[in-house]
């Protein structure tokens, strides 16, 4: 079963040809980060208008790609939640008249939901149950993955996503949007050891995180340094800051994992290409017993094919929008597909 998967949920304009939920046969990323970088961020009016001018010559060059005729497409799959509203609005607008141009059927997928399943795409072997810890731009979450339409949310950040804090930090630290993968090259840079960075206790609630406070820490340090001219030691902050973003992610993963008796652990979105999370993730996981999965680099950030993925198993299970499916910028994990 062939698959036509849109993404534009905030700066990358994204559609593939997946296979089957399991085969990639087109992969076509149109990134607007370049445009982002100059503001330090996304500017969401920005997003939608990049999106528009280049998602119909995107969309002819995924099937160009994959050798797929537009009569040969059986499903067409979008991202309808969460992200920015006007962007994502852009390419479910797209899917639809897609799929009511082709008469076939229209799948709404959870954003998240595809962040975790571009692990599918990358190893054949995996299948629920898993523990999934997904750390991107605008979410970082803990889910239990039962089955793959069969989600349960055990815990999530209170404030700030990982990603957003990686960007921030990136920022005082003088490196470009965005943020994350230069502060994994400037944190190679040093052992640390130097800064003393909080980590987040929330009581009673010990799967849930917080970033803000570690953000906060971050621009305070660089800012004092700024002003008072102390020396800052710029990879040293990268490398500290980093290790208390894994001490946030690494030991909640292990222990939600445990509570719900999962020995496979699954990593995802944007801030699982963080060499340092890899690793630590690797050792914990070793440690543990468990088995790790995290995508290659390339299947990290947002792409199409990870709604393919996702767009095929939620089809198997029978979810289908009608013309009326809006889009939204927030909707949990674990809610139903379509309202
Ligand atoms: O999954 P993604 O592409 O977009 C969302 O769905 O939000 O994630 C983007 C985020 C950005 O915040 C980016 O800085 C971060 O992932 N990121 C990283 C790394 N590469 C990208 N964070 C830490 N280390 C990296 N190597």
């Amino acid at each position: 079963m062939k698959i036509l998967a849109f993404e534009s949920s905030c700066d990358e304009t994204a559609v593939a040809v997946v296979e089957d939920g399991r085969r990639i046969l087109s992969d076509a990323v149109a990134s607007q980060a370049d445009m982002h970088a100059l503001y330090g961020g996304v500017v969401p009016e920005i997003a939608s208008r990049k999106h528009v001018e280049c998602i119909a010559a995107l969309c002819d060059r995924a099937l160009a790609d994959a050798g797929v005729a537009k009569g040969d497409v059986d499903a067409v799959a979008a991202t309808y939640a969460p992200g920015l509203i006007g962007a994502v609005l852009v390419g479910l607008n797209f899917a639809k008249s897609v799929a009511y141009a082709l008469r076939v059927p229209l799948i709404p997928v959870h954003h998240i939901r595809g962040h975790i399943a571009a692990n599918y795409l990358a190893f054949p072997e995996l299948e629920p149950p898993f523990l999934a810890l997904c750390a991107s731009g605008g979410n970082t979450l803990l889910v239990d993955v039962a089955d793959y339409t069969d989600f349960r949310l055990l815990g999530a950040t209170r404030d700030d996503a990982a990603g957003e804090c990686f960007d921030k930090a990136a920022r005082v630290l003088g490196l470009p949007y965005p943020g994350g993968k230069p502060m994994d090259e400037l944190a190679r840079q040093s052992e640390g050891g130097v800064y003393e960075l909080p980590r987040a206790r929330i009581e009673g609630h010990e799967l849930d995180m917080s970033f803000s406070g570690l953000k906060t820490a971050v621009v305070n340090i660089a800012h004092n340094a700024e002003q008072t001219g102390a020396p800052l030691d710029r990879a040293a902050l990268a490398r500290d800051f980093t290790r208390a973003v894994s001490d946030e992610l690494v030991p909640r993963t292990l222990l939600a994992a445990q509570r719900r008796g999962r020995r496979v652990i699954v990593a995802a979105g944007g801030v699982a290409a963080n060499s340092f999370l890899r690793a630590d993730l690797q050792k914990a996981c070793d440690g543990a017993g468990c088995r790790l999965y995290v995508p290659p680099l390339s299947l990290c950030g947002d792409n199409g094919a990870m709604i393919g993925a996702q767009g095929y198993y939620e089809y198997l299970a029978g979810v289908r929008a009608d013309w009326s499916l809006n889009a939204y910028a927030t909707r949990e994990i674990d809610e139903p597909a379509a309202p």
